[in-house]
């Protein structure tokens, strides 16, 4: 995004006939000038950015996702009833399944079938507390998974094991998924199985985290492995293969594993090697720090959002290696882990192991990231956030049949309009915000945003990271384009720690914002700690 220096900010003020005296950002009142031209759109924004990932860990499928079909929680064969609706409310447009670190330990054949399904292992169980494990029961697998998507409507990402499984294995999976009836005897398993028609699942991620958690491999042996797993896979539906790609929040982002997986693959174009998505993982880590999700001062603030914004690099830094060995970017990005991770303490019960506190500040935070995720529309196909529920940096909460959705959930529904629409260019005059995180000084963008068109529909999304000053924004539209109308809602509260809990559930969500339009501008006050959402009616 583009951020006038303080000259320039006040020549774009001044232009914009905002009286202001400005400073490096202790602005009084403080006015911001955003401008946007949809006549100019840029590339479509993947509805696949706001994707998901629940993984068979703690408890985001036993009890998150998977009540079991004699609960007495509302369920749709064993599914929880109120998961399904409210991703079904946020258009969730697919869902990464089964991991995540168990993906390279799980055997798909252990999760079909009707009769008793085997308990297994499952690569969690040396991060229980002591006397609790993890277990696999394997009721819910394939199907139920499919089942899932088909429920809310959203497209199935299955994550294949690479670092204990075999190429058949995979590729027996893909025929079972994907064949016709009748055509191989896999295919008529999965009929006998309750599932006459094929699943026809396209994305397939070739293992996950190989560099670690998924075979401990170099990227040269991982290129190995990845040509191997997929040249004979079988193609009944054209499929999308996203390779394991780097751990985007070491200290280095892991460049090195991109270098050497892509000069592993030689030529992705080869008629057999083809590789359509690397996934990209970003967490915005701090485990090793004494940050958790529920208490946290200023700076803890201010350290999370900053550190959250920091993937924009990591994005470039791969992107512009992967440019070398594939000049016109067939790859894309697939960033199928992000989220904030604290150290423990918050989780809701103990065999719940990852899932913390959340906040405002993790509203803030996703929104920031889909910000940078829809600025950086060309380079990324899909994204899921780690995780979709009772983990990380969850939409949901869930234990026994106690609910809520989080503060994030309510940044997937402002966010839901730039889904499939076009990238629209925006700059903003607003100068940097000096800021203070845990060890010193940052800077962060004094306001964030990214702005999309679809049809007449213009959404402008902004957050204002600061503790202090609201901004007085004017969102000037050039291009020559009419402003209709102009709606806002706003996602914000008084106190930055505001959660949702199981008592309170509609603690923090979202209201309508006042909004303005006087000739080819739109005018709103976004609150401090706060996003927005500008939905503005154009031609
Ligand atoms: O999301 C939790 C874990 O984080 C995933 O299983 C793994 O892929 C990553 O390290």
């Amino acid at each position: 995004m583009r951020v006038l220096d303080r000259r320039g900010f006040l020549e774009a003020v001044a232009a914009a006939g905002v009286g202001v005296c400005a400073g490096v950002r202790t602005l009084q009142a403080a006015d911001a000038v955003v401008e946007v031209n949809p006549s100019q759109p840029g590339p479509e924004i993947a509805a696949h950015i706001y994707g998901h990932f629940i993984e068979h860990l703690g408890g985001v499928i036993y009890d998150g996702v998977w009540v079991g079909r004699d609960s007495t929680i509302p369920n749709i064969g064993g599914i929880r009833k109120q998961f399904v609706d409210d991703m079904k409310a946020i258009g969730a447009p697919n869902l990464r399944w089964p991991g995540g670190c168990f993906a390279d330990g799980y055997h798909w054949r252990d999760g079909i079938g009707s009769t008793k399904r085997p308990r297994t292992y499952n690569f969690w169980e040396q991060r229980m507390p002591p006397g609790l494990h993890a277990e696999e029961a394997n009721e819910f697998g394939f199907h139920e998974f499919m089942r899932l998507c088909r429920a809310v409507g959203a497209e199935p990402y299955v994550a294949a094991n690479v670092g204990s499984g075999t190429p058949q294995e995979f590729h027996d999976w893909v025929s079972y998924s994907n064949a016709p009836q009748g055509t191989l005897s896999l295919a008529d398993e999965r009929a006998a199985n309750g599932d006459p028609a094929p699943f026809g699942v396209k994305y397939w991620g070739v293992g996950n985290e190989s560099w670690g958690c998924g075979g401990n491999m170099t990227g040269g042996e991982y290129a190995t492995a990845y040509r191997r797993f997929i040249s004979q896979c079988p193609a009944y539906v054209p499929p999308f293969f996203v390779a394991t790609g780097p751990r985007g929040h070491s200290a280095d982002a892991d460049v090195d594993w991109t270098e050497t997986f892509f000069a592993g693959i030689r030529d992705a174009r080869a008629l057999f090697v083809r590789v359509d998505g690397f996934a990209l993982h970003y967490y915005t880590d701090f485990r090793q720090t004494n940050e958790d999700g529920a208490r946290f001062d200023a700076k803890g603030w201010y350290a999370v959002l900053h550190k959250g914004a920091h993937i924009e690099q990591v994005i470039d830094q791969h992107w512009a290696i992967m440019g070398k060995y594939d000049p016109e970017h067939h790859t894309k990005l697939v960033i199928d882990e992000w989220g904030n991770w604290y150290r423990g303490g918050t989780e809701l019960g103990p065999k719940y192991i990852y899932s913390q506190a959340i906040t405002l500040r993790d509203a803030l935070h996703a929104a920031m990231t889909f910000d940078i995720f829809n600025r950086h529309a060309d380079k990324i196909a899909m994204a899921n956030v780690a995780q979709t529920i009772n983990c990380l940096h969850s939409l949901f909460a869930a234990v026994g049949d106690k609910y809520t959705r989080t503060p994030v959930y309510s940044t997937f529904e402002l966010y839901r309009p730039h889904m499939g629409a076009r990238l629209v260019p925006l700059a903003s005059t607003v100068p940097d915000l000096k800021v203070p995180v845990l060890d010193g000084d940052a800077t962060l963008p004094g306001i964030s945003g990214s702005a999309s068109m679809r049809d007449d529909v213009l959404t402008v999304t902004l957050t204002n990271p600061s503790l202090q000053d609201a901004l007085v924004t004017r969102i000037r539209v050039s291009g020559g384009a009419a402003l209709r109308e102009a709606r806002a809602r706003v996602l914000t509260h008084d106190d930055m720690h505001a959660t949702n809990t199981f008592d309170k559930p509609h603690e923090v969500q979202l209201a309508d914002l006042a909004a303005r339009v006087s000739g080819d501008t739109a005018s709103v006050t976004v609150p401090k700690q706060a996003v927005v959402a500008v939905s503005l009616r154009v031609g």
